[in-house]
């Protein structure tokens, strides 16, 4: 991959500069030091409606994403992801899982899936390889060890890459990230990003 690789960050932080936006900073600033174009998209302020599970986007074959029935931004957000060569997709964890805002993302990515009422299963639309890169970042108030063998928000950040022909290159789990109200991430943390993030242009 050639340093003009374009990251995409998908980002499902409730809040501006907390924990998750510090660790997206860190790795985005290390990614356009090393030459990538990046874009974040902070899911708080991007119009995405609930899925409405009517699968009108799954009965269309193709390699391509179905087309969803809702006129809203994920079209333009799909597009983004499409043109993308890797991916940042980070959420704190709220009740052991991504936040309800990265969730709702998730789901209108059923339409990377093909799934005509007769199948019984849906079938990836992304078959082809290699895959791209993703780099997984969550957060919890639990210290990091904890939260990634307890928590769902590893898996489910996981399965949101491998959905959109994804491949993970590292989680990035900062733990203990609800002690101050303003808190700051740590130098370690910082550099573990920087590098972290590195990984995704890469050849
Ligand atoms: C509604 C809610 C639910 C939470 N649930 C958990 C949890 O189950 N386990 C945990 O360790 N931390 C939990 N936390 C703490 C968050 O994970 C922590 O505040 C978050 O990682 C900080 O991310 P941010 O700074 O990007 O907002 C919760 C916080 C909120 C507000």
């Amino acid at each position: 991959m050639t340093h003009a690789a374009k990251v995409l960050v998908i980002n499902g932080s409730y809040r501006d500069d907390g924990i998750t936006d510090q660790v997206v900073a860190a790795a985005v600033e290390a990614l356009n030091g090393a030459g990538a174009e990046t874009e974040i998209v902070n899911l708080r302020d991007y119009p995405i409606e609930f899925c409405l599970n009517c699968r009108e986007c799954t009965q269309q074959p193709g390699a391509a994403p179905g087309t969803c029935v809702l006129d809203d931004g994920m079209h333009e957000l799909i597009d983004k992801i499409e043109t993308s060569q890797a991916y940042i997709l980070a959420s704190p964890t709220n009740f052991s899982s991504v936040t309800a805002l990265f969730k709702r993302f998730m789901e209108r990515l059923v339409a990377y899936a093909y799934w005509p009422w007769d199948n019984p299963y849906p079938k990836s639309r992304k078959t082809e390889t290699p895959r791209k890169k993703a780099l997984l970042i969550s957060s919890s108030a639990a210290p990091s060890w904890m939260g990634r063998w307890f928590y769902g928000s590893g898996r489910q950040l996981d399965i949101a890459a491998k959905t959109i022909g994804a491949k993970s290159v590292g989680t990035l789990f900062t733990g203990l990230a609800s002690a101050e109200k303003h808190q700051r991430l740590t130098p370690k943390s910082v550099a573990r990003a920087r590098s972290l993030a590195v990984r995704l242009i890469e050849a």
